[in-house]
Order: structure tokens, then C-alpha cells, then sequence
């Protein structure tokens, strides 16, 4: 007999004869009959073990214990009004065993298989085959395998190719440590494994392959946090003749067709382009939750003005005063709630948090003296301020500025609970700078380094060449980063340009990416780019917090695999093979 899907069992199949396959769930006694709830990777169905109906299988019932392998044959019977189920997606039928099957014992589970579960992550981890077994982690992989399966449909129907690069390959220019792997045939050479397939997707472009995608495997060798593996999946592309706009429209398309089929959410595109310095001086940040509001709001110009000696170096410094309106929290946070703020704010750099609270009579608070009545009233004016609320203030260079108050804007809508979770708001921050300063205050390439400026804006070079934009941009979804890509350069002159501007020397190109330089003297199209994080986009899918929960054998933060035990030591001998000795400290 044919297999049948315990969880697809409905009232339409009372009646017919059926084979299940699974395993016992739960299991229960009723005096004298046992009741076993069968689950596969469709669901679960309810199995009646009744020894007036078979003697024999209600025998075979009484071993079996949780988690126990079963294959189960018997009749889809009606379940009387009081015993149905609602919760159940099975839970209007029952299958009455004429034959019950052992088909492999297993021993007291570490965990428990149950959705709501109260194991430790390590556990789970280290368990992670049976983790895995657990209904919601298998509802997640199968959106995960769907997102995969309409991805390859949606470019395929496209003109895409889906090709596929080396992962032993040369460093690529990412930004993050490499993972090298020692060559055996030649000692004290190593491969490193790609941060990115950008290079050899840019060389397609090259070859003529002018639309081209992989579903790929990245390595990066950085700092673990909730949205980030050291191994993680992209869905790559680049295309030939292309700009900002065909890129985009095209990943909107993709997006909004993976949304629509797998969680049913419908979102409107062409999605809204903010510029980056609008989304860091509105939001400070440069992937925006817009599901709420707390803008921030520069006070750079009243700021000049007043006494406050703190917000007056600022502005004199070339600083940034910003502030938000924390609406209603003047009337509702107690002294420790506002200190735990300014805390917060210290925490991530600043040097503190100035406030005022807002009253029937004004702006009030330690700072106000500091401040004429034509000042607090522009203030006033400008956050809209109602009796009730609280204007907090960060005073600090641009970026501190920034960054506190963008985390700060998050920290409180979450306290708050202003944060709509069945909201899916989604857009594109654009314009972004082309360099950035590295901890050596050295400047760095913010996307990489074959990412096109705005040409217009390469004057800017000798007096402020952090305000040089790029052709670059980010997909955000609520508020997380879930693609990056850009308009790449294509010609010689331009591309050695901007390595003088990031003083890699012509040798220092030649070595590093020799290769791919000499390629764009043949015949280079335009073209350009974007990779979406895979893992990224599915977490936000399922709803989950952390990446984790959607990746099957992920690393803890430390970059271990708790069921593997991975990295270890290995045998002496094939560090030899690859003329390796490790030091000894
Ligand atoms: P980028 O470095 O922005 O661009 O990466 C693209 C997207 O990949 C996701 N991502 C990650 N996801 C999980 N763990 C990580 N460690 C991690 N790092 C990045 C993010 C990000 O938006 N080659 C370029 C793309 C291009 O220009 O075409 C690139 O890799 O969601
Ligand atoms: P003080 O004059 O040091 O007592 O500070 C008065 C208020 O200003 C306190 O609430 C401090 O947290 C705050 N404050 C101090 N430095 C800064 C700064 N750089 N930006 C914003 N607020 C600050």
C-alpha cells in the first residue's frame, strides 16, 4: 500500500484504508486504549490502538515509547463530536490500527520535541537533528526551500543564468577577514574562500553572460551577531547594460513575488529611494526601521545660539546637536527610566543625554536656563511638542550623533511597543558615500572598491572626499539590511582613480587583482549589481530574531558547530602534507 501523509488527513478520507509512516509524538492511555499521535513532516494525526478492533497492534502499541519509528495501516474513522479536535489541522478524523509496526526503537530524548520548548540553545544545537524535527523548524525550512524554488523560477523567467564560481578561490575585496585554506601542492600558498562571488560575476559581465545569478555560499571571517554567520547564503546577480533603476525594479520584482508566495504579504512597489543622507539625518541610521516615527532632527542652528557650553563646542566643532521627541515619555518615564536612557546613550559613545521635559508651562529641565524663551520656543516648535513629552538631545560628532540617537529611536519604540510586527515596510536607501574612514582613520571603500561614484562629485576629492557619493544601494526591510549592491565601474581610467584615491599603490593592484584589471581592457560593458542576504530575507519571512533559527547547522557566536565540534585539532600528519606548523604560545 501506498504511503500516505499523516497530516493530510481530513475529514474527506473517512473511510479509506491508509499507511502512515512516522513517529510517535505523543503518546496515551485511555484504560485500556492507547492513543498515539503520529507525526511526519506533513503534520500529525491521531492513532487508535484498540484491542477489541486489533489485538495485535494494540500489543505492538504498548512498547512503544516517544519518538519510537512507526509505520501504522488502518481505517480513517469519524471522531465523535466530543472528542474533535479543534486545534488540530487533523483533528475532525482518528486512523483505527489493524497493523502497527515497530520500525526502529530510540532512547530517552535530550530534549523534547515540542514547539514551545524550554531547551537550552545549546542543547537544541547540539541536538540539532532533533531540533530540526520540531513542526516550526520544519515550517521554516520549507519557506526556506520555497523562497530558494521561486527565486530560480523568477530569474529564470528573466533571462537569468545561474552559474556557478570557485569557492576555492583568491581573496576578494569585501572588507572582512578571509578564510584560507593551505594548498598542499604548494607550500605556504592558500586559497581563500570568497567573501563574495564579486569578481568572477563582474568577469561574466565581461564574457558576455550579461544576466547572471547563483544562490552561493559566502565566508567571512567576522564578529557573529544576531543577523550574521560566518557562512551564509546570497542570492547574487549582476547584469550587463544596466543601471540604478534596472537593478532595482528588478529586485523589487523578485522580493515582492517571494513575499507574495510565501507569507501572502503584498507590498507596492517601485518601492521609495531615500537617500543615505536623509535616512542618517531622519532615522540615523542607514537601514531605517519606518514602521514608526521619532525622527531625529538637527538643532545645529538654535544650538549655536544658547549657553549650554556642551551643545555650543559641538556646533563650534563642526558637531552635530540632534535630538528626538519621545513622544508621551515625559509624562510616563520616572527619574531611573531617563536614567537608564542617558546610560544607554553613554554606552554607545556619547557623552551624555540632555533633555526636556515638556510641560504645560514649556520646556523644562536642568538644560532650559541655558536657553532664551525664543529658543526653547523654536525648539518647541520644531520636535511639535505637546505637553507630555520628552525631547532628548546628543551632542557629538556626526556620526556618534548619529548612531546613538538611530539606536536610541529603536531602543525606545521597542520599550514603547511602537513597532506594528505584521507591518512589512520596505525601501531603498541609495547615494551612499563612496569612502568611509577605517580605524586608522584611513579612507576605505564603503561598498568596494569597483563600486561607480557619482563622477560629478570626484572634484570633492582634495576638500571633502567623504561627501563623494556612489552608485550604491541597500534593500532594507524593516529596518534590517537584507540586500547591497552598485553600479560597478567599467572603465580603466576611472577605476585606477579611485585606487589612487585609496593610495593602493599599482603594484598593490596588480597583485591583488591583476587578473581582473587586465579583463577590462577587452571589452568591459557596463553593468552592475546587487546581492540579496538569503538568510537574512527568510529570517524575516518566518518572523524569527535571530538568523540561527533558519540556517540548519549554524555556529554559535563563537563560531563553533555544537554537534560537530568544529574547528579542531587535526592529525599531525596532514599539517605536515601542508607544510603547516602551528606556534606554540
Ligand atoms: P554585501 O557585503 O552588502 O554585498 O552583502 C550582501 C548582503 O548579504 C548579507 N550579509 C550577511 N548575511 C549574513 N551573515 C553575514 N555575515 C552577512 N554579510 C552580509 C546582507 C547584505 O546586504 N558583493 C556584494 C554585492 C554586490 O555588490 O553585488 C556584497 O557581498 O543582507
Ligand atoms: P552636565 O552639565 O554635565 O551636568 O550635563 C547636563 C546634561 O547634559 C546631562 O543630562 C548630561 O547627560 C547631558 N550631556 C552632557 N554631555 C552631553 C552631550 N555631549 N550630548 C548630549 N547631552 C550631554
Amino acid at each position: 500500500m501506498e504511503r500516505t501523509y499523516a497530516g493530510t488527513l481530513r475529514r474527506q478520507d473517512i473511510g479509506s484504508t491508509v499507511k502512515l509512516s512516522g513517529w510517535a509524538w505523543r503518546i496515551r492511555d485511555h484504560g485500556g486504549v492507547l492513543f498515539i499521535d503520529l507525526r511526519d513532516t506533513s503534520g500529525v494525526c491521531q492513532v487508535v490502538c484498540n484491542p477489541e478492533k486489533s489485538m495485535e497492534s494494540f500489543q505492538v502499541a504498548e512498547k512503544v515509547r516517544n519518538e519510537f519509528v512507526l509505520s501504522v495501516e488502518g481505517l480513517v474513522e469519524a471522531r465523535t463530536e466530543d472528542t474533535i479536535n479543534p486545534k488540530m489541522e487533523t483533528g475532525e478524523i482518528e486512523v483505527m490500527a489493524s497493523r502497527l509496526e515497530i520500525l526502529n526503537v530510540a532512547d530517552p530524548l535530550p530534549m523534547i520535541i515540542e514547539d514551545d520548548l524550554d531547551a537550552s540553545e545549546e542543547v537544541r544545537l547540539k541536538y540539532r537533528y532533533l531540533d530540526l524535527r520540531r513542526p516550526e523548524m520544519q515550517r521554516r525550512f520549507k519557506l526556506r526551500h520555497q523562497a530558494y524554488q521561486i527565486t530560480r523560477r523568477y530569474l529564470d523567467r528573466q533571462g537569468f543564468l545561474e552559474i556557478e564560481t570557485p569557492v576555492l578561490a583568491k581573496s576578494t575585496p569585501e572588507g572582512a577577514r578571509d578564510f584560507l585554506v593551505p594548498c598542499r601542492f604548494s607550500p605556504g600558498t592558500f586559497y581563500a574562500l570568497p567573501q563574495s562571488p564579486q569578481l568572477f560575476k563582474q568577469l561574466f559581465m565581461v564574457s558576455g553572460l550579461d544576466r547572471y545569478f547563483q544562490i552561493v555560499k559566502c565566508f567571512r571571517d567576522e564578529d557573529l551577531r544576531g543577523d550574521r554567520q560566518q557562512e551564509f547564503t546570497q542570492i547574487d546577480l549582476e547584469m550587463s547594460f544596466s543601471g540604478v533603476d534596472e537593478v532595482c525594479t528588478l529586485v523589487e520584482g523578485l522580493i515582492t513575488t517571494i513575499l507574495r508566495e510565501t507569507i501572502g504579504v503584498e507590498i507596492p512597489v517601485p518601492l521609495r529611494r531615500l537617500p543615505y543622507s536623509e535616512a542618517m539625518s531622519r532615522f540615523g541610521s542607514d537601514k531605517p526601521d519606518t514602521r514608526f516615527g521619532l525622527e531625529l532632527g538637527s538643532i545645529n542652528d538654535i544650538a549655536g545660539r544658547c549657553e549650554f557650553k556642551v551643545f555650543r563646542d559641538v556646533v563650534d566643532s563642526k558637531g552635530l546637536v540632534s535630538g528626538i521627541n519621545l513622544k508621551g515619555c515625559g509624562g510616563t518615564f520616572s527619574r531611573k527610566e531617563i536614567d537608564d536612557l542617558i546610560a544607554f546613550c553613554q554606552q554607545f559613545g556619547a557623552k551624555g543625554m540632555a533633555y526636556f521635559k515638556v510641560t504645560e508651562k514649556g520646556l523644562e529641565g536642568s538644560i532650559a536656563k541655558f536657553f532664551s524663551p525664543e529658543l526653547l520656543s523654536e525648539i518647541s516648535q520644531r520636535f511639535q511638542a505637546q505637553p507630555g513629552d520628552l525631547i532628548a538631545f546628543v551632542a557629538d560628532s556626526t556620526r556618534v550623533t548619529w548612531d546613538v540617537l538611530g539606536r536610541l529611536r529603536l531602543h525606545v519604540a521597542n520599550k514603547l511597543n511602537l513597532i506594528p510586527k505584521d507591518q512589512y515596510d520596505m525601501l531603498w536607501v541609495v547615494d551612499f558615500p563612496l569612502f568611509d574612514l577605517d580605524e586608522q582613520g584611513e579612507l576605505t571603500p564603503c561598498h568596494h572598491p569597483f563600486t561607480s561614484p557619482y563622477e560629478e562629485d570626484l572634484d570633492l576629492f582634495e576638500t571633502n572626499p567623504l561627501a563623494i557619493r556612489s552608485r550604491a544601494y541597500d534593500l532594507v526591510l524593516n529596518g534590517s539590511e537584507v540586500g547591497g549592491g552598485s553600479v560597478r565601474i567599467h572603465r580603466r581610467d576611472l577605476q585606477q582613480r579611485i585606487f589612487d584615491m585609496l593610495g593602493i599603490s599599482r603594484e598593490q593592484a596588480q597583485l591583488r587583482f591583476g587578473f581582473f584589471l587586465e579583463a577590462f581592457r577587452y571589452g568591459a560593458p557596463p553593468h552592475a549589481g546587487l546581492a540579496v542576504g538569503f538568510d537574512r530575507l527568510v529570517m524575516m519571512l518566518a518572523g524569527c530574531e535571530n538568523i540561527r533559527e533558519v540556517i540548519a547547522f549554524p555556529k554559535t557566536q563563537k563560531g563553533i558547530c555544537l554537534m560537530t565540534q568544529a574547528p579542531t585539532t587535526v592529525d599531525p600528519q596532514q599539517l605536515e602534507e601542508l607544510s603547516i606548523r602551528v606556534a606554540e604560545d
